[in-house]
């Protein structure tokens, strides 16, 4: 069977029974019992990535059960429906062949794993693609492509929003020791205008060059803050239209729209449709990361990628790290009805990493209508993703988490290649991720002496928590560290019985702006007027507020 609502399943019923036998455990017992316990409960990834999820509330028979499941669901259907091009974004038919986009060394086509005419096609295409990206880094580093006033390029502005933003921003302040010398990276997102006003007032048009990225290229942030970048660069040019070829690269699906801006193809990278933004930074949309760490860089950033995507294909599932990672998440969201999960990642290179994962977690999985088109209201989707940097979140949001009433699972990450141990402050980053995911995990009972603690200091524990150690944080880890949590995505999305691949949720939003929009702009508003929209009392008054509060504001 396929698309099955995955509640109705005999796998789930018998996880049902089992949770109700193990909900209770210390995940302390589990350790108490069973000294062999992290040797069981924990994996390598690549020699580069240990993942210890031993600090939970499962047992070998959560996973064994899970793995019926996984089965029953006829999991192997979907995952082999990814390299064999079935169209598995089925809301808008399209493919979800993202191991495409990182095959560098075209071994899924040279060992005959891909069948389907379309996506031999659509390889070529991206093989086009990674030729054009590594001709215009170098191009750019090497300085032989000039300012129209004929400076060398240093100064990159990366212009986008969600997919088109995120993934490039993370991973490039991820990697900033890969950054190379004579290059500096700005990013603009908001329609607030503060925010391109703070780049541009920091840079010189003369030797600045923005990449636009938008796959629809109808997102009215990133078009305003293009029309921003082209007149400041206009200005500087006396209005010379020529100027713009210098100036400016265009990142998009949308090639009508982008040719309107009277650019040369040559600057105009095309993405394929089927690419989702938030998937799509091994594609011309992480060019800027090319230009930042460099071509050789940016392939093995790739190469890191397309190890999971073989590590995902071809690794029994119970050796599966993005499912068993998958299965944890489900076991509390749809077992314990722990809703919420956070990421805290303690180096400050990771610092956007919860923010990219926000995005691929919950505009992948934030869905309530399932594969046969019904109203899913017997079963959670994704969580509610958050995180933060470690320490510092350790001073803000800790206390709800030793002590709340809400439980929430935890992914602690941390490098462990340090570049600086000044007065320890490395092992001492370290032992406050693992002394956290300990008393988490144990509560007072990790202390011989429990009498210390008692009710508003006590810690009853038993807060689950995995441990991600990355060797060193470089592009190959990145990218597998990244693929690792769109397959964790993929997975859930297939037992949750969901397309993980579009994005309706945002339309509503979007459409209402531009309706909202003329209200604001006109100077009186008129309320008796017939509007194609329901125009309620709190919205007018905004609206009426808003603008009683800006004129005073001009007085
Ligand atoms: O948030 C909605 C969304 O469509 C994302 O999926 C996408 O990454 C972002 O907006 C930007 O869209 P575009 O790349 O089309 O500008």
């Amino acid at each position: 069977m396929l698309h099955i609502n995955p509640t109705k399943t005999n796998s789930w019923k018998k996880l049902l029974i089992h949770f109700n036998k193990i909900k209770d455990l210390n995940i302390i017992d589990f350790f108490k019992n069973d000294k062999n316990r992290f040797n069981r409960f924990s994996y390598f990834l690549n020699k580069n990535i240990l993942i210890d999820f031993s600090k939970n509330i499962l047992n070998n028979k959560t996973i064994k059960l899970f793995l019926k499941l996984l089965n029953e669901i006829n999991f192997n259907y979907y995952l082999l429906s990814i390299i064999e091009g079935r169209k598995l974004n089925f809301t808008e038919n399209k493919f979800v062949t993202n191991f495409l986009l990182r095959d560098v060394n075209n071994f899924f086509i040279n060992n005959k794993y891909i069948k389907c005419k379309n996506l031999l096609t659509e390889k070529k295409f991206i093989d086009n693609n990674l030729s054009k990206i590594k001709l215009f880094t170098k191009n750019i580093l090497r300085g032989k492509w000039l300012s129209f006033s004929k400076k060398k390029i240093i100064n990159i502005v990366n212009i986008g929003i969600g997919g088109s933003d995120l993934g490039v921003r993370t991973i490039i302040k991820s990697l900033n020791l890969y950054k190379k010398k004579n290059i500096n990276m700005f990013f603009v997102s908001n329609i607030d205008v503060e925010d391109i006003y703070n780049v541009l007032n920091k840079i010189s048009p003369e030797n600045t060059l923005f990449i636009i990225c938008s796959k629809s290229f109808t997102t009215q942030e990133t078009i305003l803050n293009f029309n921003i970048s082209r007149k400041w660069i206009l200005d500087y040019y006396k209005n010379n239209i020529l100027s713009l070829n210098n100036h400016f690269i265009i990142v998009t699906s949308n090639y009508l729209k982008a040719k309107e801006y009277n650019l040369n193809d040559n600057n105009i990278f095309i993405v394929s449709n089927w690419v989702g933004g938030r998937y799509s930074f091994c594609t011309p949309f992480g060019l800027a990361i090319s230009l930042f760490i460099g071509f050789k860089n940016f392939k093995k950033l790739l190469l890191g990628a397309h190890s999971i995507d073989k590590h995902f294909f071809f690794n029994d599932f119970n050796k599966n790290i993005p499912i068993l990672l998958a299965i944890i998440s489900i076991w509390y969201n749809n077992f314990f009805k722990f809703n919420n999960e956070l990421i805290l990642v303690y180096n400050e290179k990771l610092s956007l990493f919860p923010l990219y994962l926000q995005q691929l977690f919950m505009e992948s999985n934030g869905k309530n209508i399932d594969y046969n088109n019904n109203l899913i209201n017997d079963y959670n989707t994704s969580q509610v993703l958050f995180g933060g940097l470690g320490t510092i979140s350790q001073h803000s949001f800790f206390q709800l988490l030793h002590q709340g009433t809400h439980i929430i699972p935890c992914d602690f990450i941390i490098e462990c290649c340090y570049s600086n141990n000044i007065y320890n402050s490395y092992y001492k980053l370290l032992s406050n991720l693992i002394s956290q995911s300990q008393s988490l995990a144990f509560g007072s009972n990790i202390l011989n002496n429990k009498n210390l603690f008692i009710n508003h200091n006590k810690f009853i524990g038993n807060r689950p928590n995995n441990v991600l150690l990355i060797k060193k944080i470089n592009p190959y880890n990145i990218g597998s560290l990244i693929a690792l949590y769109e397959y964790k995505v993929f997975t859930q999305g297939v037992i949750w019985n969901i397309c993980s691949f579009d994005q309706y949720g945002v339309e509503l939003g979007k459409k209402m702006s531009n309706l909202i929009y003329p209200l604001i702009k006109k100077n009186n508003l008129d309320i008796n007027k017939k509007y194609n929209f329901f125009l309620d009392s709190s919205t007018i008054n905004l609206i009426k507020n808003f603008k009683k509060f800006n004129n005073n504001n001009n007085k």
